[in-house]
């Protein structure tokens, strides 16, 4: 299939040509993001690939129709950016990564942790300077503390299994659980966020997670909690965050993901000046540590990535049954 890669970086032309050599589909890699004014970038393709801020709305999904695109495959797990109705109304079929290396994300919420609880990255930074103190870097000991878990889907099983080995007890607050294992302790969300030492967010974002944990929310847990969000921006609303943070009752915040992050993630605008005040006011917190949305980005995890969605290409092609299809 010839296809449009929209939102490229290098990393993932290397990815998508090493594996391409075992599928031969014809890769179009396209840096801007899709919208409905740039999918005519796409004109003469059959797909179209996109990433977590892509838009694939009613508007778009037109215009890629309108090139006779009948395919749109997502490199990335979470599909809130795809207007599925829309999609199916136009017989554009969708497909997305529903499973690459859920260790990936969980292993660096863990990072998130572990960076904002011992302050490995002020630590890093004294040293540098020739400062040997260790003034203001306490942290505190992670083993029988609570750790509560708001989505227990694959990447929330594979963070519990690590907080397990931490010695925590871990809580997870699941509307629909699958498989829950033993030292694993359902909760509904008010008993879970009002008891967690750590919260860490690993649900999906619809419309029933936007906005979920917001000022009610923060009202109800513990003084000085720590919340870890590497899931999608806009199940936590930001602007509460910022106030809980103002009055101590957020004692540390990691965010992998902002929901306005389309227009910053995945770009150097360090010469740019920065006009998203709300990312600014969380910049400045000394207990909070934001990353741009690299839970996701191992070797291991692109490879995964690559080989999925040129898999997904392929059964598309051929009309084959395929478990990643919406
Ligand atoms: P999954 O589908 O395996 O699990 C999601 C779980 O959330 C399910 O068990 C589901 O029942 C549960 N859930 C649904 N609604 C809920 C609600 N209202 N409250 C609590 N739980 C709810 O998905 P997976 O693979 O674990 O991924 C989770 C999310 O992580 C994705 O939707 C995506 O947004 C995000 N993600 C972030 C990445 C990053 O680089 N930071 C990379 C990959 C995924």
């Amino acid at each position: 299939m010839k296809v449009a890669i929209f939102s490229t970086q290098s990393y993932d032309r290397e990815s998508f040509n090493r594996v391409n050599a075992d599928f031969g589909h014809d890769l179009l890699f396209l840096e801007p993001a899709l919208n409905a004014a740039t999918a005519i970038l796409a004109d003469g393709c059959n797909a179209v690939c996109v990433f977590v801020n892509d838009v694939a709305d009613a508007e778009t999904l037109k215009a890629l129709r309108h090139l006779g695109i009948s395919t749109l495959v997502l490199r990335c797990a979470g599909f809130n950016q795809v207007d599925l109705q829309a999609a199916k109304d136009l017989h554009i079929s969708v497909f997305r990564v529903s499973s690459y290396s859920p260790e990936a994300v969980a292993e660096h919420a863990v990072a998130m942790i572990m960076t904002l609880n011992r302050k490995t990255h002020k630590a890093y930074n004294r040293i540098r300077e020739g400062n040997f103190s260790l003034e203001r870097l306490t942290g505190f000991n992670l083993h029988g503390k609570k750790v509560g878990l708001i989505g227990l889907g694959q990447i929330g099983l594979a963070f519990a299994k690590i907080m397990q080995g931490f010695g925590t007890a871990v809580f997870a607050y699941d509307p629909m659980p699958k498989d829950v294992p033993s030292y694993i302790q359902l909760q509904d969300y008010d008993t879970l966020i009002s008891t967690a030492d750590v919260i860490s967010i690993h649900c999906p974002l619809n419309e029933h997670t936007k906005h979920m944990v917001n000022h009610q929310s923060f009202d109800k847990m513990k003084d000085g909690v720590m919340l870890i969000n590497t899931s999608r921006g806009a199940i936590l609303d930001s602007n509460d965050a910022i106030e809980a943070l103002k009055r101590g009752k957020l004692g540390y915040l990691g965010i992998d993901v902002y929901e306005q992050e389309d227009k910053l993630f995945f770009r150097d605008l360090s010469e740019s000046l920065i006009a998203d005040e709300q990312i600014l006011r969380l910049m400045s917190f000394p207990n909070v540590l934001i990353t741009a949305h690299q839970g996701f980005f191992t070797t291991e995890a692109l490879t995964e990535i690559a080989e999925t969605t040129l898999q997904n290409l392929t059964d598309a092609e051929k009309g084959s049954l395929n478990q990643n299809q919406l």
